[in-house]
């Protein structure tokens, strides 16, 4: 291996790295609004779901420029006490989350509830007029992806999913090399997100208050089947298919904004799936070994893998295989070897009679004239890396608040984030169903 360059990269200015295009009745429907609030004024934002990922992703919020976080719900009140302890007492807490749409100080709201709430939670703040970061997966079932593109467009506002990875400058470079040919024709797309810990099994850790007094469990429960309460499924609900979508859901989807993102397709035609249950039996109802394989209309092929008993190995990894190379992102950052196919053809003669061998390998040499020593096999490797620190959810962040200030389509809207979404169900649909499952990724139906 030689390495022929090293590019480390710098963030590049996020608004470049998003695809700005205003769709007509977008920008004509809130030229009104566009009006009123300049390219810098302040955006004040809401947080409904202040657990694990809310807090984290609202301070993310909060590292960009001119933006307030000014309320929050959640159905456990020592998530509310620390929200104060976060961002100030003067944060209006509550319960109840339509409290905070009635509000006339929330411009825009994140929502980082449990799946099963994402559909009716991003409706609410839509039609309460305000725009939406919507956490990933967007959809819990297939039904809200149609419900929630005809709010976003009805209401005319911005929604973003959450899949940040789209935000990632990495992302934005492998889609140029990709698209420029660096590895050539690409026919294969490999990704994985394994784990190996109590945590990345989703362990949560249950708080010692944690009770019917403490925890608004029929909020929780909303639309899911009504059941006594059950402090594991409350902060454990990533377990259970009445409230999360499993590894399907919670981390191939994240691989297929990537994969979209970077080829640029709409999604995959056919998708067939296995696992199974092979460690966490733990009373959760979703499997912890998955693997599932997707045929693209552009002619590649996808396999992906989440690995919940993953031997002590943590990784999260993309390698795309073409007919000239590949291009790996890992925890490394983004590598492409360039291996062009031969133009000779190569000779398997040993088992041919020596005279035979030698009259081949003169005629052979006469045709093919030997080369400099490298020069067929040469790869070349080229590496790029973000910077020390750098963390695509803010970038993410950025993208969302430009396109609130600007009226602008987000980089992941409601059409990408089902596109992402019904592809990463169609492994739980085709595990159930034990077979192959079809999806058509331009009129977003299964087939
Ligand atoms: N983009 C990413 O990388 C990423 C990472 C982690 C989680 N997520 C997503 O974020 C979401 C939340 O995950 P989490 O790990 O923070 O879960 P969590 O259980 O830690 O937090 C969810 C919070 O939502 C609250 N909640 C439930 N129903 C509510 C309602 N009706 N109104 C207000 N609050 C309500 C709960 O009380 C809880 O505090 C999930 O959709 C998950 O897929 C995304």
């Amino acid at each position: 291996m030689r390495w022929t360059r090293r590019n480390f990269l710098q963030t590049f200015p996020v608004a470049a790295a998003a695809t700005c295009v205003g769709s007509p009745r977008l920008l004509a429907a809130n030229r009104e609004q566009a009006a009123t609030r300049g390219p810098n004024d302040q955006i004040q934002f809401a947080l409904i779901g202040a657990g694990i990922r809310g807090q984290q992703i609202a301070s993310a919020a909060l590292q960009t420029p001119n933006v307030k976080i000014v309320a929050v719900a959640d159905c456990y009140d020592g998530r509310l006490t620390h929200a104060k302890e976060l961002w100030g007492q003067d944060v209006f807490t509550t319960r109840d989350y339509k409290e905070i749409l009635a509000r006339k100080d929330v411009d825009a709201v994140i929502v980082a509830t449990p799946d099963h709430w994402h559909k009716q939670a991003a409706i609410d703040v839509m039609h309460a007029g305000k725009d939406v970061y919507l956490e990933k997966p967007m959809i819990h079932l297939y039904a809200d992806g149609p419900e929630i593109i005809a709010a976003a467009q009805k209401t005319n506002r911005i929604l973003q999913v959450g899949s940040q990875r789209v935000s990632n400058a990495l992302y934005s470079k492998a889609k140029e090399l990709l698209a420029s040919g660096a590895i050539g024709q690409l026919n294969l797309v490999a990704a994985r997100w394994d784990r190996s810990s109590n945590m990345g099994a989703w362990s949560y850790t249950v708080p010692p208050d944690a009770s019917t007094e403490t925890c608004d469990w029929p909020r929780f429960l909303g639309s899911a089947p009504k059941i006594p309460w059950n402090a594991e499924r409350f902060f454990q609900w990533r377990k259970w298919t009445d409230y999360g979508s499993g590894v399907a859901g919670d981390l191939f989807v994240h691989l297929f904004s990537g994969t979209h993102f970077i080829t640029g397709s709409k999604g995959p035609t056919r998708a067939m799936a296995t696992g199974g249950l092979r460690y966490w039996k733990d009373g959760r109802n979703v499997p912890d070994v998955m693997l599932a394989l997707f045929d693209y209309p552009e002619g590649f092929n996808l396999s992906l893998r989440v690995n919940q008993v993953a031997g002590g190995e943590e990784a999260e990894s993309f390698l795309f295989t073409g007919s000239e190379g590949t291009m790996e992102i890992a925890s490394t950052g983004l590598t492409v070897r360039r291996a062009p196919m031969s133009k000779y053809p190569g000779m398997t003669i040993q088992t041919f009679a020596k005279a035979e061998q030698e009259i081949y390998i003169k005629q052979y040499e006469q045709k093919y004239p030997p080369q400099p020593v490298g020069t067929l096999s040469d790869e070349v490797v080229e590496r790029y890396q973000n910077p020390r620190g750098y963390d695509d959810t803010v970038e993410h962040f950025r993208n969302f608040f430009v396109s609130v200030r600007e009226r602008k389509q987000p980089v992941e809207d409601a059409t990408f984030g089902f596109r992402a979404a019904g592809a990463a169900l169609l492994s739980n649909l085709s595990m159930q169903k034990n077979s192959v499952v079809q999806w058509n990724p331009e009129t977003m139906k299964l087939g």
